[in-house]
C-alpha cells in the first residue's frame, strides 16, 4: 500500500484512472475502502485518488483530538505532495462532507468543483458533542468495536441489511482494524466541528448534494434544504440506500457523479 508523508504523518492513498483528480474523503470511522465502487467506476474518465484520513486505515494516528480543519489541510498538502496544482474536485461523505466544507472553505482555489453525500452542515449540539467526547473515552477504554456496535445498526438501508449482508460484515470489519486513537481523536474533532450554515450561501463553487432515500444520520430533506442555500448546488436522492448510498448503490450513486461532472 502506497504511504504517502505529509506533514507530520504518512497517509496511506490509493489511486486509480488519469484526468481530473476526483478526491474522495471517507466517512467515520471507516476507510478509503468504502468507495470501492467509485475507485472502479469512475477511474476511466477521472485520476481517482482515495485516502485513508488521518487516524483511519493504514495512515498514521495522531492522539488528542483531530479536527475537521486538519483532516482539510492535510488533503491539501497530500495534493501538494502528488505534485497535483490543477483544480480537483472534492467528494466527501458524512464526516468527509465535515471536511470538504474546509477544504472549501480554506482551499478553495484548488477546487473545481464539490459532491457532498450524507452529510451535514450543523455543528452538534452540547449534548451531541458531550456524547462523542464519552464515547471518545469508551473507545479508548474498551476498543474499535465499540464505535461499531453503535454506529452499524444506523449506517445502512432496510434493503443493504435484507439483501446485501456482506457489506454490513465488510463495514464491521473496517470499523473493528481501526485504531481506539484514530477514533477517539476523530470525534473530538466532530464534537469541535464549526456550524457552516451561515456560510454556505458564499460556497458558490459548483455542487452536487447527494443523499440515500433512508439516511436517519443526515436525512434527505435537510441536505435538499442544504443545497437550496447554495447558490449554485443541486440535490439528488438515491433510491434503496442509506447514510452510505456510494457503498450501498454505486451504479446510481456513480451516474449522478457522471451526469454532474460532464454537464
Ligand atoms: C459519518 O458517517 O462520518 C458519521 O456518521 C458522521 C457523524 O458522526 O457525524
Amino acid at each position: 500500500m502506497p504511504m504517502i508523508h505529509v506533514g507530520d504523518i504518512r497517509l496511506n492513498v490509493i489511486e486509480k484512472g488519469r484526468g481530473t483528480p476526483l478526491l474522495l474523503a471517507h466517512g467515520y470511522p471507516l476507510d478509503y475502502s468504502m468507495w470501492r465502487g467509485q475507485v472502479d467506476g469512475l477511474a476511466d474518465t477521472w485520476r481517482v485518488i482515495a485516502p485513508d484520513l488521518r487516524g483511519f486505515g493504514a495512515s498514521d494516528a495522531t492522539p488528542g483530538t483531530v479536527t475537521m480543519q486538519q483532516m482539510a489541510d492535510d488533503l491539501a498538502a497530500l495534493l501538494d505532495a502528488l505534485a497535483i496544482q490543477e483544480p480537483v474536485v472534492f467528494c466527501g461523505l458524512s464526516m468527509g462532507g465535515y471536511v470538504a466544507w474546509q477544504f472549501a472553505l480554506r482551499h478553495r482555489a484548488r477546487l473545481t468543483q464539490l459532491i457532498l453525500c450524507d452529510t451535514r452542515a450543523i455543528a452538534d449540539s452540547a449534548e451531541a458533542a458531550a456524547g462523542r467526547v464519552k464515547t471518545a473515552e469508551k473507545v479508548l477504554a474498551e476498543g474499535s468495536a465499540v464505535a461499531a456496535d453503535a454506529l452499524l445498526p444506523k449506517l445502512f438501508a432496510p434493503a443493504t441489511y435484507q439483501q446485501q449482508p456482506q457489506i454490513v460484515e465488510v463495514t464491521r470489519q473496517v470499523i473493528l482494524r481501526t485504531k481506539p486513537d484514530g477514533i477517539a481523536a476523530a470525534l473530538r474533532g466532530m464534537a469541535q466541528r464549526p456550524d457552516v450554515t451561515i456560510q454556505l450561501n458564499g460556497i458558490e463553487v459548483p455542487a452536487l448534494l447527494i443523499c440515500g432515500q433512508h439516511d436517519g444520520i443526515s436525512p434527505p430533506d435537510e441536505m435538499r434544504g442544504i443545497a437550496a442555500q447554495m447558490p449554485n448546488a443541486r440535490f439528488v436522492e438515491i433510491a434503496a440506500a442509506g447514510h452510505m448510498a456510494p457503498l450501498e448503490q454505486p451504479d446510481a450513486v456513480n451516474r449522478a457523479f457522471r451526469e454532474f461532472l460532464t454537464q
